[in-house]
């Protein structure tokens, strides 16, 4: 299959670009398109056929279940067997954004969207191309990061082009992304709302908004790896690079001599090691390639240079890389909890 890669100007957005793409979708078919986030892989969410395509494209497991992506409050009435009342409060408080809110879902819903569940993962995602996607085709449309499954989420069209190049008939190309790391996932389906997955939405935001306690799944906290995480994505080995990745904690003069010194004995041994290390400390490292991924102090910068690196060293065939830790006060549990993975939890602490 052949994969027309449209440039789209989200200040300006082409009419025609838009149409081709909102016609596919409507026909079953998939495209790529952009989110606040990072990139979607969309088709139809309410046809069985087309949420398959996207499976296939992926080589996702098919118990993963896809986020359905609207562009009104309306749709997310038009899907759910009831709408909780905090899902009002919250989308008043954060849609269009980076919040996806789970719901138990009504028979419009198929199974092949849900991955077999009752519940339904909805979101209406902060970016003129996905909405006007949105709107354009007539359809609710289910859309997991476009990625290769297990591979890092895609921050720009390029990466979702060598994942998905011939694999579907288009991409919408329409930049960087803004966020860089998935929507935070809360769970409404149950008494209590319950954070599946952190993201830039964080606790406090949400408990301030709801007015109320809101907890997080303890399958996703690190010391609680003996539970089960409730988003079936969440257990998988996502966003690994393929070099083994080893993070660093402690006071930075510290971690800087000892990622040395690490570092250093696997080049002994002839292997290639590649550094993620800040604007201060890039310069004080020795590898066969440092990064910095933003100034310390600038969470936003983190989060979306992120995946980008891990791409990049994957591209340089590098075997092994030191990363320093992320623990920064606002999305740095959503930045570590994506880096803890990437690192199968590898941690040294100094
Ligand atoms: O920012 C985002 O959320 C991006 C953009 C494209 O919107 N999408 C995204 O989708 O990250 P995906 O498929 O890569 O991740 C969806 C996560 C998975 O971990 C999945 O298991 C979980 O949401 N999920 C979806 N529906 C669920 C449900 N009904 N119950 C529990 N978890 C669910
Ligand atoms: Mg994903």
């Amino acid at each position: 299959m052949h994969t027309k890669l449209i440039q789209i100007d989200s200040a300006n957005i082409d009419r025609n670009a838009i149409k081709e793409a909102a016609d596919l979708i409507a026909a079953g078919e998939l495209v790529a398109f952009p989110t606040e986030t990072v990139y979607g892989l969309g088709a139809d969410a309410l046809s069985p056929e087309a949420s398959k395509k996207i499976y296939a494209a992926k080589g996702r497991p098919s118990d993963n279940p896809l986020i359905v992506h609207i562009s009104k409050f309306e749709d997310l009435v038009a899907i759910a067997r009831e709408v909780p009342p905090q899902a009002k409060k919250l989308a008043d408080a954060f849609w269009p954004g980076p919040l996806t809110m789970i719901v138990w879902k009504n028979e419009k819903v198929p199974c092949e969207t849900t991955g077999g569940m009752d519940t339904v993962a909805v979101r209406m995602p902060n970016h003129p191309v996905a909405l006007r996607l949105i709107e354009e085709s007539g359809c609710l449309i289910a859309a997991p990061s476009a990625n290769t499954s297990g591979k890092p989420s895609p921050t720009e069209a390029s990466h979702v082009a060598l994942d998905m190049d011939g694999r579907i008939p288009m991409i919408l190309d329409g930049g960087a992304v803004g966020i860089g790391i998935e929507s935070t996932i809360i769970d409404l389906s149950e008494k209590t709302p319950m954070i599946l997955r952190p993201g830039y939405i964080t606790k406090e935001m949400l408990e301030e908004a709801l007015g109320g306690e809101v907890c997080i799944d303890p399958g996703i906290i690190a010391a609680d790896s003996m539970k089960k995480p409730k988003a079936p994505g969440m257990k998988y080995k996502h966003y690994a690079p393929k070099a083994d990745l080893v993070l660093v904690e402690g006071k930075t003069d510290r971690v800087v001599a000892e990622i040395n010194r690490l570092a250093a004995k696997k080049q002994e041994a002839g292997l290639r090691v590649g550094v993620i290390a800040t604007d201060e400390t890039r310069d004080r490292y020795q590898a066969d390639l440092v990064f910095s991924i933003g100034a310390r102090e600038d969470e936003d910068a983190i989060a979306r240079h992120l995946y980008k690196l891990l791409r990049e060293f994957d591209d340089q065939n590098v075997d092994a890389i030191y990363s320093e830790s992320f623990a920064t006060p606002r999305i740095g549990q959503a930045i570590m909890n994506r880096l803890l993975k990437a690192a199968g939890h590898q941690v040294i602490q100094i």
